[in-house]
């Protein structure tokens, strides 16, 4: 049966609680299994992996509470992985495995940690305990506290057999150098990362990153917001929409600046999450599997569900006053790109009046340098926009819609309409209702058309260029077998592009303090969504290649960006300032092309 639409109100994640009796900037938070009401009041509900506080049980949610912090004020996260049944055994995972990838692998043990796929076993159902590893997507905070793909723990649990490796291969040099640094002792099933919150006033987000399960935890539930405010890359309180949650407010609080995270699902008849487990599920795929083959048996090379969900809940609706709102949105989905706009008819995309139009006011790394009018947002997974959308005009009573016209397949530039088949109108094509009621209290924001946004201080000069490719290939990893990969990469000395896999050695090696232009070379015909750790670069310009004139980036993405859209057979070019050294990773944020290892090491300063 379909799902009913707009039955359920759109919940707007609290503030997460600091440990009691402990410095207010001081958490613990745990990753757990429950179950929650995903789908329409009356349907079943769902089991999820979300964060919470464990001393406040109450917390437990996907998406996560929003960690609440302030610009250049430390924070400290005990992150805590506590995927273990009631009788402390270790949980298995949620979803489907694929044990033929480069993953995290503790039945590995030590020596086959975070081993090559294993091609020579027949692949069954990986029902051992889950690692986890949290990453601060947008943050600065240094390699110990970044949430490196193989700096993941197992839960703490009973039952897990004496040979598997309990963490990842950096996980005790990561530990380490963080008891020294920080001197707070990091216990089993859990990591303590240190947050000093450089940088500006910004919407980041945190998710899991565990080598080859990514996709898998982060579908299962594990992300939510942190908001950085304050500092002088603010705007002052009163200025914009407001308020957004506060701990200790009462229920039924009104709030006008709301975080939204977007994300993709698909349920099952009992409301389980579905994801494919196989290559049939997803392609057709006849096999059988032949063990020694590269086609993954289970892996799929994107997935896209059938259901939106926004905080948590399927196709909700947020009633709203005549007012006007800030909205932090969030592309949470694996590989999904959206292009979000208001309608009046979210089936026949009846054009908006222009009173729906939005404006933007900020990306991944804060404010941009002026406010930008839009009828329409484009969102690549993992990418921002921090917007106001104005329903004063509208009359008590008028429902409108909140919909999306990116394709319900690998976005790769255009329009939706011309380029490529908008999402399906009456399922993916639709996100939220919102429904105007009458005012409870005036609104003293600024117009947003008046808005003067904090001082923006472009990087400065920088001293060389890099030139790295996006590349689809046939597997290197076994020859004879015609299986097709994205990778990052290089180019040789003769200009031929150089695909590489996760293991292959350290080839982006910046210099501490370095400022760098990238020439992020597309040469497949997708659009890949490239995150950089650590840092917040500014967009240079877009060319095609091979003789393209230069293109200037598009007006919303002249703020900093953690996030870029680099677009089939173009070069995107970035520049980066390396600030602090260590060992992070860049990636494609389509979570299945990350999980394949479109992934690399990035190594800032020496080895
Ligand atoms: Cu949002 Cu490396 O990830
Ligand atoms: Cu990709």
């Amino acid at each position: 049966a379909a799902i009913e639409k707009y039955a359920a109100e759109l919940v707007i994640p609290a503030v997460m609680p600091p440990d009691r009796g402990a410095d207010p900037d001081s958490y613990t938070i745990a990753v757990r299994q429950f179950r929650q009401q995903m789908l329409p009041p009356g349907g079943p509900a769902t089991t999820v992996w979300g964060y919470g506080s464990p001393g406040h049980p109450e917390t437990f949610y996907s998406p996560s509470c929003t960690v609440e912090a302030t610009c250049n004020q430390a924070v400290q996260v005990r992150w805590v992985n506590q995927l273990v049944d009631a009788n402390g055994r270790h949980l298995p995972h949620l979803l489907p495995v694929d044990p033929t990838l480069h993953w995290a692998n503790p039945p590995g043990g030590v020596s086959g940690r975070d081993s090559q796929p294993t091609f020579t076993s027949t692949p069954g159902p990986y029902t051992g305990p889950v690692p986890m590893v949290t990453h601060l997507h947008g943050g600065a905070n240094g390699e110990a506290s970044d949430g490196y793909a193989e700096a993941w723990y197992l839960p703490d649990a009973r039952g897990i057999p004496r040979d598997y490796a309990r963490v990842g291969s950096f996980y005790e040099e990561f530990a380490k150098k963080s008891e020294k640094r920080h001197g707070v002792p990091w216990g089993p099933g859990e990591a303590v990362f240190h947050y000093a919150n450089p940088g500006r006033a910004t919407t980041l987000w945190f998710h899991d990153h565990t080598l080859g399960l990514t996709r898998l935890n982060v579908y299962a539930g594990m992300a939510g917001f942190y908001l950085l405010r304050g500092g002088t890359s603010e705007l002052e309180d009163g200025v914009l929409p407001g308020p957004a949650p506060r701990l200790g407010d009462p229920p039924g609080k009104r709030y006008y600046e709301i975080p939204i995270v977007i994300q993709d699902r698909s349920f099952r008849a009992d409301g389980s999450l579905f994801y494919p487990s196989s290559r049939a599920q997803f392609d057709g795929f006849k096999g059988p599997y032949v063990p020694g083959s590269d086609i993954a048996p289970i892996w799929n090379p994107e997935y896209f569900g059938t259901t939106m969900v926004s905080n948590g809940r399927t196709w909700p609706v947020l009633r709203v006053e005549p007012r006007r709102y800030r909205f932090r949105f969030l592309n949470g989905c694996n590989a999904r790109s959206l292009i979000l706009k208001t309608v009046t008819d979210p089936v026949a995309h009846r054009p908006a009046p222009a009173a729906l139009a939005w404006w933007q006011l900020g990306s991944e790394g804060g404010f941009l340098p002026k406010v930008v009018r839009r009828e329409d947002v484009l969102l690549a997974p993992a990418e921002r926009a921090d917007v106001i959308v104005d329903f004063t005009s509208f009359p008590v009573g008028t429902e409108l819609y909140l919909i999306n016209e990116g394709p319900d397949a690998v976005y790769t530039g255009g329009t939706p309409g011309k380029d490529f088949a908008a999402a399906n109108a009456k399922t993916t094509g639709q996100v939220i209702k919102f429904v105007v009621g009458p005012l409870t209290t005036a609104d003293t924001s600024t117009p947003p058309a008046q808005l003067t946004l904090p001082h923006f201080e472009p990087l400065g000069p920088a001293s060389r260029t890099r030139r790295v490719s996006l590349n689809e290939v046939a597997s290197t990893r076994l020859p004879h077998v015609s299986a097709r990969q994205v990778l990052l990469g290089t180019f040789d000395a003769q200009g031929k592009p150089k695909p590489l896999g996760w293991g292959d050695p350290v080839t982006e090696n910046p210099a501490q303090g370095a400022t760098e232009i990238w020439e992020i070379v597309n040469l497949t015909s997708d659009a890949h969504p490239i995150h950089i750790h650590e840092i917040q670069f500014q967009v240079v310009d877009r060319q095609a290649v091979p003789a393209g004139t230069r293109r200037p980036p598009e007006a919303w993405e002249r703020g900093f960006k953690d996030t870029v859209f680099a677009y089939p057979h173009e070069i995107t070019r970035v520049k980066v300032h390396f600030g602090r050294a260590g060992r992070f990773m860049w990636h494609c944020h389509m979570l299945e092309h990350e999980d394949n290892e479109m992934m690399r090491p990035l190594l800032v300063g020496p080895a």
